[in-house]
């Protein structure tokens, strides 16, 4: 296993890339958006990153928070944004907004104006959704087309979900809106999400996926059956930017295909 890990070629279902455990895979995650991040804004003079929820992603967010990549990272050119939110006030430790602030963004130098939690201090999740789409066109552009993140950080759930894209759920269906709520009968409570066209426009579409937990969800999304309405995470399919999936042994357990090569 090389210090980048092995490198399994899934075609149109995306390239994995094994790191050797936890620690392994925050380091690589956040190597891989100091990179997006110092290359877009050469390129384009800023970047734009839509981040994931849930827990994993918080140790690459420490490390972003600390030498060298806090001092590497051009923070005054990058907006962020989340990919979905639960329905909960930014001071809940629900929130996924809310922990990335507390986890690494309020101890890097960005600016507030630049960080876009989904607004949900509000009545209705659905006007919510509406005005989160209505910033994404204003600062991401792209006249009638779909806005395009520079990163697009994603996760999976053990059911094959991702942002709140739950299985058997309306949102999966959305191809229009570019982001809305989505009412989530398993955990009795409606998420505010991104749909896929959005996730799927992004230059770098990056799965980060860590744990045993996820070995079994993980091998049907990249090895099973084309099933996206019971694995959702098969929806999201760039449409002329690259798919990685950064995953940590534990989680690659399942996984049949032999590497590709060493990465
Ligand atoms: C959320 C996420 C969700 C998450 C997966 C994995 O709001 O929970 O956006 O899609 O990425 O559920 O969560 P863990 O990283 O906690 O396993």
């Amino acid at each position: 296993m090389s210090e980048n890990g092995t490198i399994i070629d899934y075609g149109e279902r995306g390239e994995v890339r094994v790191l050797p455990d936890a620690e392994g895979l925050a380091r690589d995650a956040a190597d891989l958006f100091a990179h997006v991040a110092i290359e877009a804004v050469t390129l384009r003079g800023r970047m734009s990153v839509a981040l994931s929820g849930g827990t994993t992603p918080r140790r690459m967010g420490e490390l972003l928070a600390q030498p060298p990549d806090r001092d590497r990272v051009p923070w005054n050119r990058i907006d962020v944004f989340w990919g979905d939110e639960r329905w909960v006030p930014l001071e809940s430790p629900e929130s996924n907004a809310g922990t990335a602030k507390r986890t690494f963004l309020d101890a890097v130098p960005i600016q507030d104006d630049h960080v876009h939690p989904f607004p949900t201090d509000g009545a209705d999740p659905a006007a919510a959704a509406a005005a989160y789409a209505a910033t994404l066109r204003k600062l991401l552009g792209e006249g009638e087309h779909t806005p395009r993140f520079d990163l697009v950080l994603l996760g999976i759930g053990d059911d094959g979900h991702t942002a709140s894209l739950f299985p058997e759920t309306a949102a999966l269906a959305e191809r229009d809106a570019l982001a809305v709520a989505n009412h989530v009968p398993k955990l009795a409570t409606t998420r505010l999400t991104l749909t896929v066209p959005v996730l799927a426009a992004g230059r770098e579409v990056v799965f980060v996926v860590g744990g045993a937990a996820k070995a079994e969800a993980l091998a049907a999304v990249l090895e099973g059956p084309e099933t996206p309405e019971r694995l959702p995470a098969q929806l999201i399919r760039p449409v002329d930017g690259r798919l990685l999936w950064l995953v940590d042994r534990d989680a690659a357990a399942r996984l049949a295909a032999p590497p590709s090569r060493d990465g």
